[in-house]
């Protein structure tokens, strides 16, 4: 197996468990470099992970053994680096969101296909034994013909103001549409195929936020709320499903769901935001039934969608976290924005497939039969 070097960009939080699962589990990759805009935390990971080369930005992207890198800044600038590694005649995988308007998705898929490289974006949490059983679930009939699906995530970190970001999750990009909605929305992409239309309705509670805490970092401190807080859209499947989500940061707690609907059971499909979790079946004839994975990946493997594009690299083949499915995934948030203005549904026109389901019986760690 051709090992593929990897570059990462963006040594924050999220960048842990990407440099473990990427150095450690994924034998296809290979960790050559990190970088961010503070040396110190990219020196801090290299030694932690035995990353060889700590670099600049620049230096990163101008080392002509890494093939692919991975951005993991904030998603203000997301569309701003993912452009310049592709500049560079690298191939990218983005965290979520790809971008933070269609123009640039529009532009990044675009750049990636004038130099035949290939642009990747988390989620990758499909890939993993919970929502890859399900598919499977769904595909073999056990709740007959899907025709609904309701998905949920209401959260409340946003106002307690204790975050070190917590400025930052009152913006675009941290908001519930583009922070949490890509979980649901790939996972449902990944469940039932694209999406065909949507309609929404979002807002806040509130325009501004004082904050109040006297134990924040931020007491006192008076921040505009950017983007909206709690959304509700309607989305209808090509295949016909309609789905409900509800979107929120404006509550407390964690509170996940996501159900698919069908004419002989309800599957209750676990948190998309992980790997594994219950999956529990509610049938026709009155019985609710636990299923075991089909499955393997499920703990947090975070990178699993790069090591899929890496074995596609090998092979040629496709990958499955890609560009079009990301961008697809986008569409349906800014449609859900739009719609909420001017009050109709709107089409969605950037279209993907949905992504290959991962085979049975792969040995340990390993992508590709
Ligand atoms: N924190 C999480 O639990 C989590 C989970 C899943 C996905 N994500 C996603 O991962 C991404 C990063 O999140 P995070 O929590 O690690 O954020 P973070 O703020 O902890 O880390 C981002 C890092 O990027 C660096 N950076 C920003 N701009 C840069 C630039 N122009 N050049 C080089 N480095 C730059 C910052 O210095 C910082 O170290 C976000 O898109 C987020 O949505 C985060």
């Amino acid at each position: 197996m051709r090992k593929v070097k990897l570059g990462v960009i963006g040594c924050g939080h999220i960048s842990g468990i990407y440099l473990k699962n990427c150095s450690e589990n994924f034998d296809i990759l290979q960790v050559h470099a990190c970088a961010d805009l503070f040396l110190e935390l990219a020196q801090k990971r290299a030694k932690e992970f035995n990353i060889p080369n700590v670099y600049t930005v620049e230096e990163l992207l101008s080392d002509p053994e890494i093939e692919i890198v991975l951005n993991l800044t904030d998603p203000k600038v997301h569309a701003e680096i993912n452009l310049k590694i592709l500049e560079s005649g690298k191939h990218v995988y983005s965290e979520k969101p790809l971008a933070l308007n269609k123009r640039d998705a529009e532009l990044i898929i675009e750049t990636a296909r004038e130099k035949n490289l290939r642009v990747g974006c988390a989620p990758d949490t499909f890939f993993g034994a919970g929502l890859q059983t399900c598919r499977k679930i769904i595909e073999d009939g056990w709740i007959g013909k899907p025709y609904a699906a309701n998905a949920q995530i209401i959260m409340g970190h946003a106002f307690d103001a204790m975050h070190p970001k917590f400025p930052s999750l009152l913006k675009y990009g941290w908001d519930p549409l583009f922070d949490m909605g890509p979980y649901y929305l790939t996972a449902l992409v990944h469940l039932l195929g694209p999406a065909k239309k949507v309609a929404g309705s979002v807002g806040s509670v509130q325009e501004e936020f004082k904050v109040s805490n006297p134990k924040s970092a931020f007491f006192d401190e008076v921040y505009p709320i950017e983007a909206p807080l709690h959304i509700s859209a309607i989305v209808d499947f090509e295949n016909d499903v309609s789905a409900t989500l509800q979107f929120s940061k404006e509550s407390f707690g964690y509170t996940p769901k996501l159900e698919i609907y069908g004419t002989e059971g309800i599957l209750s499909v676990p948190d998309p935001n992980f790997f594994g979790g219950d999956i529990i079946l509610k049938q026709s004839n009155g019985e609710i039934k636990e299923f075991p994975y089909s499955h393997s990946f499920t703990e947090d493997a975070r990178g699993i969608g790069i090591a899929d594009m890496a074995y596609a690299i090998n092979s040629g083949r496709n990958h499955r976290a890609n560009g079009e499915l990301a961008r697809h995934v986008l569409d349906i948030s800014f449609g859900i924005l739009e719609s909420s203005e001017n009050g109709r549904f709107l089409m969605i026109e950037a279209q993907c497939e949905q992504p290959e389901k991962m085979p049975l019986g792969l040995k340990y760690n390993h992508l590709d039969n």
